[in-house]
């Protein structure tokens, strides 16, 4: 994780004077996606069933503006308590990137199990639309834009993972689309992004070589958090319901 402090505050990047949820940011490629609306300038909650301190003191430490909060996004409530806190300064909620997922135990279908597959499902359909829900109110205020971590698992089915994660997947990139459709006349913007393979914790141990893509290595997480810091940004005006593929050349469909 690295915030290397604020770099572009003016232009069309530029997220100064908004306030963003970023979910699943405790590590991995939500924490550098919180890092990285932070340095263009906006404020950023950070949401994670873990406790987000490193991801806050990062940006508190390179200069930016961040809190966060423990909750599982899974739970409707505490995710729409959650919101109602992170959007309270003003009622206003300008960015939400949904990040939070798991991948699951197995990728094999004769190995799963009902509870593996309400899991994956649970937290990355449910827990998206449930903070999609909580968030349409306040984003609607002022026209926001809202971020969907998808993968290419959910576009190709799969580079190694299993059926519940890549259906999980490729549902987000429905729902993004569901988003973009039914929220344009209240100017929200809606768009995902499909990773390839990110070096996170996520993919340790799963058996992803670099050589998978034509680019030959792993995605660093600051190269997908850029692409969503884009997408979450007036710089993207006519963008909105597309899934960005961000997966260096591994499918180019
Ligand atoms: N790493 C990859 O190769 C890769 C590829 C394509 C897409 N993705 C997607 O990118 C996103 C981030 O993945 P990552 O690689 O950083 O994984 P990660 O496991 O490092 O991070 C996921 C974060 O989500 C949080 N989380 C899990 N369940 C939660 C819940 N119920 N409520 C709130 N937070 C919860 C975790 O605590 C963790 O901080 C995910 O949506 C993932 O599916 C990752």
């Amino acid at each position: 994780m690295s915030a290397a402090g604020l770099l572009h505050p003016e232009g069309p990047g530029s997220l100064v004077g908004d306030r963003a949820v970023v979910t699943g940011a405790a590590r991995g490629i939500g924490a550098q996606i919180a890092i990285e609306l932070a340095t263009a300038g906006a404020h950023v909650t950070a949401f994670d069933v873990r406790e987000p301190a490193d991801t806050i003191a990062s940006i508190r430490g390179a200069g930016g503006s961040a809190d966060g909060a423990v909750v599982d996004v899974t739970d409707f409530s505490a995710v729409q308590k959650a919101m109602g806190d992170a959007g309270s300064d003003g009622a206003r909620l300008d960015i939400l990137v949904t990040c939070a997922a798991i991948y699951g135990n197995t990728t094999s279908i004769t190995d799963l199990s009902e509870s593996e597959v309400d899991a994956v499902l649970g937290v990355n359909v449910k827990g998206t639309m449930w903070c999609m829900k909580a968030a349409l109110p306040l984003l609607r205020a002022h026209g926001g834009r809202v971020v969907c971590i998808g993968s290419v698992a959910g576009k190709v089915g799969g580079v190694l993972a299993g059926p519940h994660y890549v259906a999980s997947k490729g549902a987000v990139h429905a729902m993004v689309k569901w988003l973009a459709k039914t929220e344009a006349e209240n100017g929200i913007h809606a768009n995902g992004i499909a990773p390839g393979v990110v070096d996170t914790e996520m993919i340790v141990g799963q058996g992803y070589v670099p050589e998978y893509c034509p680019l030959g290595r792993l995605a660093e997480p600051q190269e997908i958090a850029r692409a969503a810091a884009f997408l979450a940004s007036p710089a993207a005006s006519y963008l909105t319901g597309t899934i960005v593929d961000v997966n260096g050349g591994y499918s180019m469909a």
